[in-house]
């Protein structure tokens, strides 16, 4: 039986062509005080949510992602970030040390990210289309100046949400035998014949949008072949955090 809410989930997919409505700032707010309920490690809530309105800056913005126009052309633009900066202030205020290390980068970037399906899902809910930008880590040092971010504030990616001109079909998501696994993670044979077996249907789907030729592993193969973005680790060490 479904219900309204997983029907919502169900008909995601992510948005790239936006008409220009605005986002009204009480939408957003109601979908940001929905979102904010989102479980969170320890109660720390380790994430903040910037709006970009600013036109400049989101064209300088779109452009650091990779030339990404609907960066601009949504109706808004936002970067969800991993906060540790106002437990700093907390401990500053209590007179402690603040010490981070790999845990304290991890549980931010979860808490982040659970809160930003949250938001998605809401802003979904209200008949918006969302895309998240990883590209915002394309140039994240060019994104820190021109935002000028402080220390132990690190943005992760950006959310574009705004009326979409036509809602994309949704790319197929492998079948649940590949990622529900019951009291034991399955033999490599097993994963790699669930994998095939998608690879057909991610196939179909891209004959279907005039890609013949491609298929799933085909681009994962190719995502996985270099590192990206290899100085990452620098960036957010430079704003504070512990990778270790
Ligand atoms: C963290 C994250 C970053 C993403 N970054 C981008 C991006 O920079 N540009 C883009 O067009 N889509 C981006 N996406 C959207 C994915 O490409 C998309 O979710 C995926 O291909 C599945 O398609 P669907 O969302 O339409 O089902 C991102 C998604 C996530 C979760």
């Amino acid at each position: 039986m479904s219900n309204p809410i997983q029907d919502c989930m169900t008909a995601h997919s992510s948005v790239r062509d936006f008409k220009p409505t605005p986002v009204s700032a009480i939408v957003v707010e109601r979908c940001v005080e929905a979102a904010q309920m989102a479980s969170t490690s320890s109660w720390i809530q380790a994430y903040s949510l910037l709006q970009v309105h600013d036109t400049g800056e989101r064209e300088a913005l779109a452009e650091l992602c990779g030339g990404q126009a609907q960066v601009h052309e949504a109706g808004a633009f936002f970067i969800v970030m991993a906060d540790s900066r106002r437990h700093r202030l907390v401990a500053q205020t209590a007179g402690c040390d603040h010490v981070q290390n790999l845990e304290g980068f991890l549980v931010s970037v979860i808490d982040a990210g659970l809160f930003a399906q949250n938001l998605a899902l809401a802003f979904e809910s209200e008949g918006l289309g969302i895309c998240f930008i990883g590209g915002l880590r394309n140039k994240l040092d060019e994104v820190d100046s021109l935002l000028q971010l402080p220390q132990g504030a690190w943005p992760l990616f950006g959310l574009c949400v705004g009326t979409a001109k036509e809602k994309p079909d949704g790319r197929p998501r492998l079948p649940q035998s590949s990622i529900l696994h019951h009291n034991r993670y399955p033999t490599d044979l097993d994963v790699t014949a669930a994998t095939e077996a998608f690879d057909e249907v991610a196939a179909e789907h891209y004959t279907q949008r005039g890609l013949p030729g491609r298929n799933w592993s085909g681009g994962i193969a190719r995502r996985f072949m270099a590192p990206l973005r290899e100085d990452l680790a620098a960036y957010y060490a430079s704003k504070g955090a512990r990778l270790s």
